[in-house]
């Protein structure tokens, strides 16, 4: 069912100072911020080739990261996305083996314009997982 890793999600309390950090202090490759209103986040995304890493920074008053940000003042890790062939099979697999998917279990548009749910991460070793479409 998984299939390669997409990216890394980091949550952060400042996305221009943690863009400035990822592009000048390591050099790397960064897209534009992209505002993503309906999921509660602004959105930089750097280029690793093989993968991407997500800089995450809270979008209005009901940021889902929010609460992280809260506990985690300096940001840290938040999600890791996995994609899946099929991702209703997967959801549907998933829910039948106990897995819980947060929101109203449906899958949303992601970051990438394909559709991305997320499993609760007490379900997968203390870790929040996304699921994208591949
Ligand atoms: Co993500």
């Amino acid at each position: 069912m998984l299939g390669r890793l997409n990216h890394v999600a980091i949550a952060v309390p400042d996305l221009a100072a943690a863009s400035a950090v990822y592009r000048d202090t390591l050099g790397a490759k960064l897209s534009d911020p992209q505002a993503l209103p309906d999921h509660g986040v602004t959105v930089v995304f750097v280029d690793l080739g093989n993968t991407k890493v997500e800089l995450l920074e809270p979008l209005g008053d009901a940021s889902p990261i929010a609460a992280f940000l809260a506990k985690n003042p300096a940001g840290g890790m938040h999600h890791l996305c996995y994609e899946v062939d099929d991702i209703l099979a997967a959801s549907d697999r998933l829910k039948a083996d106990g897995a819980r998917v947060l929101g109203d279990g449906e899958p949303k548009t992601g970051a990438h314009g394909k559709p991305v749910l997320f499993l609760h991460p007490k379900d997968f070793a203390g870790t929040l997982v996304e699921l994208e479409q591949a």
